[in-house]
C-alpha cells in the first residue's frame, strides 16, 4: 500500500497532512483500499510512507482495526512507484503482491482480479478503466485475450482508452524489473517501466478491466466526486441532537454527540462527533468532520476537516476546507475580504 509520495495537485492540505489520510463521507480514502484489501483475504501489508508517514502511523495503527498485519516501510524520498517496490523487497520476499495506490478509491474490490492473477499464472496483471482523457493516465495497449503489449505514460497521442488504475498484482519477477530500469526525466523509477521491461522479456502482463467506479483522488474534483460516489449510499441515521426549529429532508447522518440547532439539512450528509449546526443550511453531498461549527452559515458539495469552523457565510459550495480552519465574516468596516491563507491555497470569490 504506497501511502508516500508528494501530493503536489492537493496543497495546501499536503503540507502538513497526508492526502491518503483526506476523508471521503468521514472516512480517510486510505482505509477504503485497506477494507478491499482485507476482503480479498491478504492480511499481511506493507504501507510505504513518506515525510507524513507518522500520521499515517496514527490513523492506521498495527492494522488489527482492520483485520490486517501492517509493516511501514519508510521511503527517504518520493522516488516513484517502482522505487517503493524496490525498498519493500526485503517485507516481500519472493511472494506474489499486490501494490495498491493509498490516494485511489475504488468500488468492487479486488478480489475478482486476485482470483485471475492466482488461476492463470501471469507475472503482472494490471487494473485498467476506459477513460474518457487517457492523454492525462498510464495508457495500456492490449493485444489478443486481454494480454498487455505496450504501456505509454500520458502519451499525446493515446493508442487506446484504457487507463492503468492504480493497482497492481505482480510475481516476485518484478524485482529484476525495477533494478533494471532507469529514472525516467522526471527523476522517478517509473512502475510502467518496471511492467514495460517485464513485457520486453517476453513474460506474461494480463489486463483486468474494471467495470465499478475508479478514481484516483489526487485533485480537488476527484475527492468531491467520490465524497458524493459514498454519500449516494449512506443510510439516514439521524442519531444526534435535533432541536429547534430544524428541517430534515433526506439521507442524513448526524453522529449521536452531534447538535442540531434551528437549520436545515438537505441529504445526503454526514455530520460527525461533536460538530455543531446552528442557524444554517447544509446541502446536498456535504460531509463535515468532527468538532467542527457551522453556524449562520451555507454549505453544500463540499467536504470540510475536523475542528473547523464556518460562521456568517453564506453559501459555500464545491470546497474542500482543511483542519482547524476559520472561515467567518468581516463584521468592520471596510468592506473588504480579509485572508490568511496558506501556500499553494485556491480563494475564489464571488463577488
Ligand atoms: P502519485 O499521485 O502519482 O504522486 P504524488 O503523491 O507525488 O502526487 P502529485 O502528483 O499530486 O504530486 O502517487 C500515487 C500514490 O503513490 C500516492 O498514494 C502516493 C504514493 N507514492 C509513494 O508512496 N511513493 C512515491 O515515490 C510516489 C511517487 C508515490
Amino acid at each position: 500500500m504506497l501511502a508516500g509520495g508528494r501530493g503536489t495537485r492537493l496543497r495546501p492540505l499536503t503540507h502538513t497532512s497526508a492526502k491518503q489520510l483526506v476523508p471521503v463521507a468521514n472516512r480517510p480514502v486510505l482505509f477504503y483500499g485497506l477494507d478491499a484489501i482485507c476482503e480479498a483475504g491478504i492480511t499481511d501489508v506493507g504501507i510505504v510512507i513518506g515525510d507524513t508517514g507518522n500520521e499515517v502511523r496514527a490513523a492506521v495503527g498495527d492494522g488489527s482495526r482492520f483485520g490486517l498485519d501492517v509493516t511501514y516501510i519508510p521511503q527517504q524520498a518520493p522516488l516513484g512507484l517502482a522505487h517503493c517496490v524496490l525498498i519493500a523487497k526485503d517485507f516481500l520476499g519472493d511472494d506474489d503482491f499486490i501494490v495498491y495506490l493509498g490516494d485511489n478509491f475504488l468500488i468492487g474490490g479486488i478480489s475478482n482480479l486476485l482470483q485471475e492473477f492466482r488461476a492463470d499464472g501471469y507475472t503482472a496483471q494490471l487494473l485498467l478503466s476506459k477513460v474518457a482523457e487517457p492523454q492525462l493516465y498510464g495508457v495500456a495497449e492490449l493485444g489478443r485475450d486481454g494480454r498487455i503489449i505496450r504501456l505509454q505514460e500520458k502519451p499525446a497521442l493515446p493508442r487506446s482508452d484504457l487507463a492503468i488504475v492504480g493497482v497492481y498484482a505482480f510475481s516476485a519477477a518484478i524485482h529484476e524489473a525495477v533494478r533494471a530500469i532507469e529514472p525516467s526525466a522526471r527523476g522517478e523509477l517509473e512502475i510502467t517501466d518496471a511492467v514495460q521491461w517485464l513485457i520486453d522479456q517476453g513474460h506474461r502482463v494480463h489486463s483486468h478491466i474494471v467495470t465499478g467506479y475508479w478514481k484516483d483522488t489526487g485533485r480537488l474534483q476527484d475527492i468531491l466526486e467520490c465524497n458524493r460516489i459514498l454519500l449516494e449510499k449512506v443510510e439516514a441515521d439521524l442519531a444526534g441532537v435535533v432541536a429547534g426549529r430544524s428541517e430534515i429532508d433526506g439521507r442524513v447522518v448526524v453522529h449521536p454527540d452531534a447538535v442540531i440547532e434551528d437549520s436545515v439539512l438537505r441529504g445526503p450528509i454526514v455530520i460527525g462527533a461533536g460538530s455543531k449546526v446552528v442557524r444554517s443550511y447544509v446541502g446536498p453531498f456535504t460531509s463535515i468532520a468532527d468538532d467542527c461549527v457551522i453556524e449562520d452559515a451555507e454549505i453544500e458539495y463540499s467536504i470540510v476537516l475536523g475542528g473547523s469552523t464556518i460562521q456568517g457565510v453564506p453559501r459555500i459550495e464545491y470546497s474542500l476546507i482543511g483542519r482547524d480552519v476559520e472561515v467567518t465574516r468581516a463584521v468592520h468596516a471596510p468592506n473588504a475580504h480579509r485572508l490568511m491563507v496558506g501556500d499553494h491555497s485556491k480563494v475564489q470569490l464571488r463577488i
